[in-house]
């Protein structure tokens, strides 16, 4: 059920340039949400701002997501102080699906890494293996490595500008996986769009299932506005595609789905 949610900031942690982690005080959303939804946050402007949803404390009854400033929206969240009050829904949309899910290479990128750090600590929970793949500008943008590290059997970082791990893309670090690395896996991707796309091509080429988490600009985030409409592969007569809604339907869609 939609719900929306008065919660406070009860932590902002810098986490390197630009981007801050925000924790908040939400029993529902702490209990319910799962890896890959989102919350839409409250600022200053007329619309909420979507965010993937990072960490999740069921006992702490405390959430976390990670915010980097980008613009008019994003500046105003990360003025708050801890004890600010903000109105927040969620969790929305549809995360990853474990079903059957043997193994994760988690690929990320840039703001990526937040929904994935997630996926990858229920992976962890439940015992499934998991390689993560991070992919950055410079040493100086990166952030949540010992995390990463501490819950994947394996870790690849890739830089732009090659002063963090592989110099390169995470097309570059991926090269560096062992065929043992790929048998049985799911790959999960979260960054820019070309990155994905590129990332479905090479899990397409080594048969691996691959589920993508789509960054439509948004507005509701609950399905009404239709503000967020991309374009699926259809199987019906003569559709060669049908509308879904970002927030609704996804933002996580199988990439053999998805017409970039
Ligand atoms: C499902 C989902 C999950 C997201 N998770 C995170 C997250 O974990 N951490 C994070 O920092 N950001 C995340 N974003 C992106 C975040 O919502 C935008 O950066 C934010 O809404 C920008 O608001 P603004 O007012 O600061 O920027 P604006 O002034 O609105 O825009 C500034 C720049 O950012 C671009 N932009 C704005 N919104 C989006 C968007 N939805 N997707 C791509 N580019 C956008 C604009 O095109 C423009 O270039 C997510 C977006 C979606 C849809
Ligand atoms: S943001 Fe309104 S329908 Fe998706």
């Amino acid at each position: 059920m939609l719900k929306e949610y008065e919660a406070a900031l009860v932590e902002k942690k810098l986490l390197g340039i630009g981007n801050v982690l925000l924790t908040f005080a939400c029993e529902d959303i702490a209990k319910m949400a799962e890896p890959g939804q989102f919350v839409n946050v409250s600022c200053s402007l007329f619309l909420k701002r979507p965010f993937g949803i990072c960490t999740v404390d069921p006992i702490g009854n405390t959430f976390s997501i990670g915010v980097k400033e980008v613009g008019a929206g994003t500046k105003d969240i990360l003025t708050a102080s801890v004890g600010d009050v903000f109105s927040i829904l969620g969790p929305l949309g549809h995360g990853f699906s474990f079903d059957g899910v043997k193994k994760i290479i988690a690929v990320g990128g840039g703001t990526g890494i937040y929904p994935l750090y997630f996926a990858l600590d229920k992976a962890k929970r439940k015992g499934i293996p998991a390689i993560c793949v991070n992919g950055f500008r410079s040493w100086q943008d990166a952030f949540f490595l010992s995390e990463c590290e501490e819950l994947s059997e394996k870790t690849i970082f890739a830089s732009d500008a090659g002063d963090l791990g592989v110099k390169g893309t995470v097309m570059d670090a991926l090269k560096l996986l062992q065929p043992e690395d790929l048998t049985d896996a799911t790959v999960f991707v979260v960054g820019p769009e070309i990155m994905m796309k590129k990332v479905s091509a090479w899990a397409h080429v080594h048969q691996l299932s691959c589920q993508v988490s789509l960054e439509k600009r948004m507005a509701c985030g609950f399905g009404i506005c239709l503000v967020c409409v991309c374009k699926i592969k259809s199987d019906a007569d003569n559709m060669p595609f049908h509308h879904v809604r970002c927030c609704k339907e996804g933002p996580v869609f199988q990439a053999s789905e998805v017409i970039w």
